[in-house]
């Protein structure tokens, strides 16, 4: 056991020989988070008694790069998982074990942050080795629950917060944790001090941010837009089901487009048939990644789930759930034949599977039910 822990902390530490060292103090800290508003978009208070130094690596020149509080990094200097050390003079720590989170409150942007927060890290388990007072190295010895993912924002968007914050881990953490958030939560629409408060992870005692905007050669994704041309249009006909279509949490909203109907009959708005809240996205380049379509897709409104194939038959295509199928709608009208990381991407409508045809129809007879009460009480309103 103990060796297995040295041979994963030895693993960490020789990956990235980064310098414990920083030249901010506690106050510093303090003041660029509440200068940046983190407090109170993000924390309702921030009283830290030790220092996040967080290092990265820069993948392209090899440099490593110690974040000052609220400076501006490059997506190079911020692709891969950070080193990160304490520095603290509360010795208490020493035998304590942490958990180290990263969310990004402005995604998909600052101005309208609907999918915000974003969990970019969610790992428990972390230990201190080496001095606290000089810097010590905080090491994992667990999986994380969320693995570290690399900023992305969109083209367009103005730079985003990345802010790393780490609590003290209570000792009944995992079993509590996984209650909310586990393989299946979604890593948007996160709330970093709701889930302190539901684990009762307390106030975090250090944390440290950097700014990310997109790549500066990233325009293309916002430059070309050939909605209604044939590449969009012509594919729209042949909608298939990629082998992992959601299935789980998804066979109630595949029959949403029913709701949706109702909806449209009773509120005036006008969605075609097929209409419904999953999303078929194909032609996608095989480097996209979850974010990258949270922050496309997420400017249209709130999203439950993503799921991008992953096998021979399905990359290159995803699944995009959204909450509401006016929100669907909307985005599958701004973004089909969309240029997304060089591919023109297409937009279509999830059709329910065949089998679920039966039970589409005896949802169709359920909702005209209610749609014919719905009326009735609809007509009542109109006259008072
Ligand atoms: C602590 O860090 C030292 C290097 O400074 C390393 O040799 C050792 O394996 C680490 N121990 C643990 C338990 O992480
Ligand atoms: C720390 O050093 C970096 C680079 O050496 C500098 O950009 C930054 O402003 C310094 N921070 C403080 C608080 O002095
Ligand atoms: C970060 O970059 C923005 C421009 O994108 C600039 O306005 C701001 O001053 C920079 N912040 C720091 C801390 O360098
Ligand atoms: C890091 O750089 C290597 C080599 O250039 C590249 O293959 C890899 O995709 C990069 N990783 C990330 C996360 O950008
Ligand atoms: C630790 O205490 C020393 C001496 O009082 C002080 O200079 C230093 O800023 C403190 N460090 C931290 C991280 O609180
Ligand atoms: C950094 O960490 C090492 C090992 O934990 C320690 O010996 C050293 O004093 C720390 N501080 C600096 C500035 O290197
Ligand atoms: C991206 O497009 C939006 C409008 O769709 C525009 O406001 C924004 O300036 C564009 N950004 C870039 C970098 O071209
Ligand atoms: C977890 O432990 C805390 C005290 O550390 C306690 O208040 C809480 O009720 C515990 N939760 C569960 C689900 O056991
Ligand atoms: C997993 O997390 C979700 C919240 O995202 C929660 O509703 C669900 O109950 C959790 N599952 C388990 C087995 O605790
Ligand atoms: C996050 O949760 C906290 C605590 O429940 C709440 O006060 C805050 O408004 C929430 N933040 C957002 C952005 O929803
Ligand atoms: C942007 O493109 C130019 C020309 O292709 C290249 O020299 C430069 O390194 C690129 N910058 C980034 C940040 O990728
Ligand atoms: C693409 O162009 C169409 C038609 O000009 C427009 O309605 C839509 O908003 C554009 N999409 C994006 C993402 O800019």
């Amino acid at each position: 056991m103990l060796a297995q822990l040295l041979a994963v902390a030895a693993v960490a530490v020789s990956c990235v020989s980064a310098q414990n060292s920083t030249n901010f103090t506690i106050s510093d800290v303090t003041s660029a988070f509440t200068a940046a508003k983190i407090v109170p978009d993000v924390l309702p208070a921030f009283n830290p008694t030790g220092i996040l130094n967080v290092v990265f690596l820069d993948n392209t020149t090899g440099a490593s790069v110690n974040v000052t509080p609220g400076e501006n990094l490059t997506r190079e200097q911020n692709a891969l998982r950070p080193q990160v050390f304490l520095t603290t003079n509360d010795t208490s720590f020493a035998q304590q074990t942490f958990v180290l989170a990263m969310v990004d409150p402005d995604a998909p942007t600052p101005q309208t942050p609907t999918a915000a927060q974003i969990r970019h890290l969610l790992a428990p388990g972390i230990q201190a080795n080496g001095s606290l007072a000089a810097g010590a190295a905080l090491v994992n010895n667990t999986p994380a629950i969320s693995d570290f993912l690399r900023p992305t924002p969109p083209a367009g968007s103005d730079p985003h917060r990345y802010i790393l914050l780490l609590f003290v881990q209570p000792a009944n953490f995992t079993t509590v944790a996984s209650q909310f958030v586990n393989a299946s939560t979604p890593i948007s629409n996160f709330n970093i001090s709701l889930f302190a408060e539901q684990v009762g992870l307390g106030s975090p005692i250090a944390g440290n941010f950097f700014l990310t905007g997109p790549d500066a050669n990233s325009t293309a994704t916002n430059g070309t837009n050939t909605t209604g041309t044939a590449s969009g249009s012509a594919a729209a006909a042949s909608s298939t089901s990629p082998a992992n279509a959601p299935s789980s949490s998804l066979g109630r909203a595949e029959l949403s487009w029913v709701g949706a109907a109702v909806a449209a009959m009773l509120f005036g708005t006008k969605l075609p048939p097929g209409a419904n809240r999953i999303l078929f996205v194909k032609n996608l380049n095989y480097q996209i990644t979850g974010e990258d379509l949270y922050d496309l897709f997420g400017r249209y409104g709130s999203i439950r789930q993503i799921r991008i194939g992953n096998d021979q038959k399905s990359r290159g295509t995803a699944f995009v759930v959204f909450d509401d199928v006016m929100d669907a709608k909307n985005a599958l009208d701004h973004l089909n034949g969309f240029h997304l990381q060089e591919r023109y991407i297409v937009v279509l409508y999830h059709m329910p599977a065949k089998q679920d045809a039966a039970a589409a129809k005896a949802e169709i007879a359920r909702r005209e039910e209610e749609l014919a009460q719905l009326k009735k009480k609809h007509d009542i309103t109109d006259e008072d």
